[in-house]
């Protein structure tokens, strides 16, 4: 088939990538210039793992096209993907301006038999709205499909290529048989549903795993209260498979361009119509203290901040990804600066996104070594592999101190026990002192 995607950030860019991999000729269209011509020698704008490889292969079977220029891009495609951004505006709604552009620019150059599909997160009613909006400016009846992305960052080659699901919102039973024909190859269990149900169910999945995140994270402060090892509760809860084992890993709060945002902006229509979402807003307010935990472990442990040499490693709102949207990093680091503390901070791909982001105010450093050295404490704050593997009693005797803040649970009770000297303090798990008795 014909497709032209609109928008190349992670949804676009996977989605016209591994379309062009099932068979597909795919045409992504983006008005950043600089951005068209990186991609279209091959260069990503993002670190994400494995899709370079598979935009070269692509591009170089001559299945795979950039353009800046719709006509070129929109001309004759049986399918019109928008993928475009709906960031959150000031009032916690979806910012729909772009969505509303890219209706504007396929109004002026959609044939009849062309059906859109949108795939940008977008509250329930968008789809209606800009059908209406396009057959305005068009002149003539067009089919539109909501059709919502649930991949990750990080994964977003492996989850389009082995989605779960794939959820066709449809009012034409023709247009979704043709979609459903589209991804065909990928063999992924399909769901018709209504439009507004399509819409809906990205939200909904995004706002529970969003709150069963909160949700563990209470569960964990109650198990540190208590004496309980929340890796052990989760394990035990996960097993019983109608709670799961995925998405119950404490930690210092959900961050990244989706859940954050989306809890907003699904309690922002539910506003609009009367619905009091009240789950919702504790799984905001536990996120955001969740965000301080650590900061407020190392106080309790040195009274003050002053002048403490803090290391802190991983800035990423979470591993694999260079992202620093919403990163807790972004709050730990700006709250350890303003308690006086100097932050000196590695992470393997993030550092360009997160100096755009907390500038001068902390130190950003090339290595862990240099991060750790004559440092007062180390606190861990994304789950980066390269942490994982870290030979911990080398680590801590490059320290002043030997004390860890883990905010991601990255080290089993045995490591810990075979450190001489440690102060581990975890999330959900008994605080452990070896050496220092
Ligand atoms: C999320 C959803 O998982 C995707 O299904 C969805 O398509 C995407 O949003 C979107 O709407 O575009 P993403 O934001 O890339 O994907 O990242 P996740 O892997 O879901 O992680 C989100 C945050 O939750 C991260 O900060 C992560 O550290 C945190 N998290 C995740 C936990 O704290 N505990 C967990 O058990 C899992």
């Amino acid at each position: 088939m014909k497709i032209a995607v609109l928008g190349t950030g992670y949804v676009g860019l996977s989605t016209g990538v591994c379309l062009s991999e099932i068979g597909h000729h795919v045409t992504c269209i983006d008005i950043n210039k600089e951005k068209i011509e990186d991609l279209s020698q091959g260069i990503l704008p993002i670190y994400e793992p494995g899709l370079e490889a598979l935009l070269d292969s692509n591009i170089a079977a001559g299945r795979l096209r950039f353009t800046t220029s719709h006509r070129e891009g929109l001309k004759d495609k049986d399918i019109i993907i928008i993928a475009v951004g709906t960031p959150q505006r000031e009032d916690g709604a979806s910012d729909l301006s772009y969505l509303e552009q890219a209706a504007r620019d396929i109004s002026r150059y959609i044939v009849e038999r062309s059906i859109i599909v949108i795939k940008s997160t977008v509250p329930v009613g968008t789809n209606e709205f800009i059908k209406k909006m396009i057959e305005k400016e068009c002149g003539f009846p067009i089919q539109i499909i909501s059709n919502p992305e649930f991949l990750r960052q990080g994964s977003a080659i492996h989850d389009t290529m082995n989605a779960d699901r794939i959820i066709i919102g449809h009012d034409n039973k023709e247009a979704a048989m043709k979609i459903q024909e589209m991804y065909r190859p990928l063999n992924v269990p399909i769901l018709l549903t209504s439009i507004r149900s399509a819409e809906m169910i990205k939200f909904a999945s995004n706002v529970f795993l969003a709150t069963k995140i909160s949700f563990i994270n209470e569960i964990a402060n109650f198990c540190q209260a208590v004496g309980a090892n929340i890796e052990d509760v989760a394990l035990g809860m996960g097993k019983d498979k109608r709670i799961g084992e995925a998405f119950l890993k404490a930690g210092i709060g959900y961050g990244g361009s989706c859940f954050p945002k989306d809890v907003e902006a699904l309690l922002h229509t539910a506003n609009l119509y009367g619905i009091n979402l009240a789950l919702l807003k504790e799984t905001i307010r536990i996120n955001k203290s969740q965000k301080e935990l650590l900061v407020k472990k190392a106080l309790h442990r040195f009274g003050e901040l002053t002048g403490k040499k803090i290391a802190m490693l991983g800035l990423a709102f979470k591993p694999e990804t260079d992202d620093m949207r919403e990163a807790p990093s972004i709050n730990i680091a700006r709250s350890l600066t303003k308690l006086g503390a100097e932050v000196v901070a590695y992470d393997p791909v993030a550092i360009k996104n997160a100096k755009g982001i907390l500038g001068d105010n902390i130190l950003f450093v090339n290595a862990v070594e240099e991060a750790i050295w004559n440092a007062d404490a180390l606190f861990i704050v994304t789950e980066w592999k390269e942490f994982l593997q870290l030979d911990l009693p080398n680590v801590l005797k490059k320290m002043k101190h030997p004390i860890i803040f883990d905010g991601r649970n990255c080290f089993k009770e045995d490591q810990i026990r075979a450190c001489e000297f440690v102060e581990y303090y975890s999330i959900g798990r008994p605080d452990m002192i070896i050496g220092m008795e």
